[in-house]
């Protein structure tokens, strides 16, 4: 896609006060992207947001827990009274519950975990995109990212003797399998249209959640996102990615 000055591409990014999304917002501004970067903590989201614009770049904060209805349609106002639309949406916020590495989780995760993951890994990412879409398809050619992880693919899963065998937190693995769901879906109903919709993988990255044994770095982790946020009218739609390659379902 290209930018000009007096137009220049849009984007929100959710979870962007720290790890991959604060990247990932890095990366787009460094680019000519003006970063709406989304917080649910005000003060971790400022902080974030003023670290940026002393690097020279264009960004603005705003209050976003994606579990917050009200915080939603507040943010979707300023998007629509700001800009009048959205080039791009990368729903960045995550959450993972408990323990990552441990055997038979199926067997033993609470109807707690399930309930807070999916909440914050599913439900709140189609209640975003769905109250976006209106402004997403004001945009000339907007795409969506959505975070996954080849934790939520199912041949991985299903991979018993694979380099994820143990990795089997069930409320994780499952909320992002169903958000590949959402991403697939989404892709098909809009692929009448300019909108590009795909899942991304950013790697076993060395964040909060990925922790220092994570062999990647926070600047390769947002690279997969950066690059389908600025995917060209020949890019994909509809598909599961890292750093380019095609993973499986
Ligand atoms: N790191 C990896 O190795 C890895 C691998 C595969 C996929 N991913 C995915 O990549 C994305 C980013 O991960 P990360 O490693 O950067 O994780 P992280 O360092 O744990 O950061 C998670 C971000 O999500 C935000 N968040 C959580 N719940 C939220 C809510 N209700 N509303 C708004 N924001 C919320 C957090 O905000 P607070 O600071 O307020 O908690 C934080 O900004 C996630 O979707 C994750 O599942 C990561």
């Amino acid at each position: 896609m290209t930018t000009t000055e007096n137009n220049k591409l849009v984007a929100l990014v959710t979870g962007a006060n720290r790890g991959i999304g604060l990247e990932t917002s890095r990366q787009l501004a460094a680019k000519g992207v003006t970063v709406i970067m989304g917080g649910r903590n005000e003060a971790s989201i400022n902080q974030a947001a003023e670290g940026l614009r002393q690097e020279g770049l264009s960004v603005l904060p705003v209050v976003l827990d994606v579990t917050d209805d009200g915080q939603i349609e507040a943010v979707r106002r300023k998007l629509e009274g700001d800009f009048g639309r959205l080039d791009i949406l990368i729903n960045n916020a995550g959450l993972i519950t408990g323990e990552i590495f441990f055997e038979n989780s199926s067997a033993k995760v609470s109807r707690e975990a399930l309930r807070q993951t999916y909440e914050v890994n599913v439900i709140s990412q189609v209640a975003l995109t769905q109250a976006l879409l209106p402004l997403l398809k004001a945009a000339p050619a907007a795409r969506i990212v959505n975070l996954s992880s080849i934790l939520g693919s199912l041949a991985i899963n299903r991979d018993f003797e694979g380099q994820m065998a143990t990795v089997k937190p069930l409320a994780y693995n499952s909320s992002k399998a169903a958000l590949n769901m959402f991403t697939v879906h989404l892709a098909q109903e809009l692929s009448q249209t300019s909108i590009k919709v795909n899942a991304a993988h950013p790697g076993w990255v060395k964040t909060d959640m990925g922790t220092d044994a994570a062999p990647m770095e926070i600047v390769d982790g947002a690279r997969t996102s950066v690059e389908l946020a600025l995917l060209g009218e020949d890019g994909p739609t509809g598909q599961f990615i890292h750093l380019g390659d095609q993973l499986p379902w």
